[in-house]
């Protein structure tokens, strides 16, 4: 019985666990969905969550059911066997009254009891099941933080170089033998198919995961070799989602940086955020719904963008937001980039060719591969997969 639970209980877990991320995701991509007119389509994978936890937990409680009406025929039939020969002996008088009732009580107490067990292995059944989840996560491989090597402050050497890096997040690679490099003060664009390993690559130089062979190095030190915080230092981060806590705007730019006030709020200004943060009911001190909740998507940005302003990393990397953004919000936010990237080195990833025009290298991934790199004009020259999407874009 405990294996046949054991197994349903998995399939329960698992169909919990789906179910869950398809309703965060349908609650998360909801205004994209409904702008998009497929709330019908997301619903039906959301209702296909649904039926398949439903399934899995009838299957399980069908599963366990015979067990349970067994378990409480047999404790009926115990209880009044037993509770009938005590009848039947205190009648002949060769018990007491008193030993009677003792018998009575005995028998209660020690069947309730056994009832209580199993129900709990049922529960233990279902708790060692997600205990076995949690094992499984924390026995993921960690990145090692082992690094003593400091990045130096020598800024002649490439700030950023790939060398022959290939990764994947499974077994299978998804990135082959990428290599490049971005000078101090050079902007980097990387372009690509969706899928093809952009977000990938910046995830990597901020050392989210290792490579799987190749090196990453910034100014000619390995990242692996350097402590992460060191790392962090170096390098500041604005997402293709915004993430921003449930917070104060001002506690979302400063980010527990100790800077002074008038900092959090010159960093505001240069990022095009000041004024509608004064139109909030308390400025600064006005509170975030989670994850940016109560923004637009263009202020959650910028207020992202004030973030790394403040932080003053010599690497930037920029990864676009793909959602659309209305034209004023876009404006601002080009104005709040350039403002962050002046004097950076920069890895951006793009999704609107037009804002990498002036990169000094654009790097074309095509599924993980480095398909094109150069300029603008040596890949237009090229007449490859670079000139075909602007044209597409055009
Ligand atoms: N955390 C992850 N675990 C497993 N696979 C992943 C993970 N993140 C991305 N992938 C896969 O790796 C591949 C590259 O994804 P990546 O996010 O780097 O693409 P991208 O070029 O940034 O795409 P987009 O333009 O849509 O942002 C995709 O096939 C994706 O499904
Ligand atoms: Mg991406």
């Amino acid at each position: 019985m405990i294996r046949c639970s054991l197994a349903d209980a998995k399939t329960r877990q698992e169909s919990i666990e789906g179910l869950t991320s398809a309703v965060l995701e349908y609650a998360e991509g909801l205004p994209v969905i409904k702008s998009y007119g497929m709330t019908r389509e997301s619903a039906i994978e959301m209702r296909k969550a649904f039926r398949d936890s439903r399934t899995a937990n009838l299957s399980f409680e069908e599963h366990i059911l015979p067990y349970e009406i067994a378990m409480m025929i047999l404790y009926g039939a115990g209880m009044t066997g037993i509770l009938a020969s005590a009848i039947y002996l205190l009648q002949q008088g060769s018990i007491t009254n008193v030993y009677f009732v003792g018998v009575v009580l005995f028998l209660f107490s020690i069947f309730s009891s056994v009832k209580h067990l199993f129900q709990q292995s049922t529960r233990l059944t279902i708790m060692k099941n997600s205990l076995d989840r949690i094992n499984e996560v924390f026995a993921e491989a960690e990145i090692t933080d082992s690094g003593i090597a400091k990045i130096s402050d020598d800024e002649t050497d490439a700030e950023i170089e790939f060398r022959n890096v290939s990764f994947g997040y499974g077994k299978e690679d998804i990135l082959h033998d990428i290599s490049f490099t971005a000078k101090k003060g050079q902007m980097a664009a990387l372009v690509g198919e969706s899928g093809s390993g952009k977000t990938t690559i910046a995830s990597l130089l901020s050392r989210f995961w290792d490579v799987g062979s190749g090196e990453i190095l910034i100014r000619n030190t390995n990242i692996r070799d350097v402590k992460i915080s060191d790392l962090m230092e170096h390098i500041s981060m604005v997402f293709q989602r915004v993430y921003l806590f449930n917070d104060t705007i001002y506690n979302n730019i400063a980010m527990g940086s100790g800077a002074s006030r008038d900092e959090v709020i010159e960093a505001a200004k240069k990022a095009r955020c000041y004024d509608f943060i004064m139109s909030q009911p308390y400025g600064f001190d006005t509170m975030i719904g989670e994850g940016g909740a109560t923004l637009s998507g263009g202020e959650a940005q910028r207020i992202s963008i004030a973030r790394c302003i403040l932080k003053d990393a010599p690497i930037i990397i920029l990864d676009e937001a793909t959602a659309n953004i209305d034209a004023d919000n876009e404006r601002s936010i080009q104005q709040a980039m350039s403002e962050l990237c002046r004097n950076k080195t920069v890895l951006v990833i793009a999704h609107r060719l037009y804002t990498i025009a002036n990169a000094d290298k654009i790097i074309v991934i095509d599924k993980g591969h480095i398909a094109e790199q150069g300029n603008r004009d040596e890949l237009l020259s090229l007449g490859g997969i670079y000139s075909r999407m602007e044209a597409a874009n055009a």
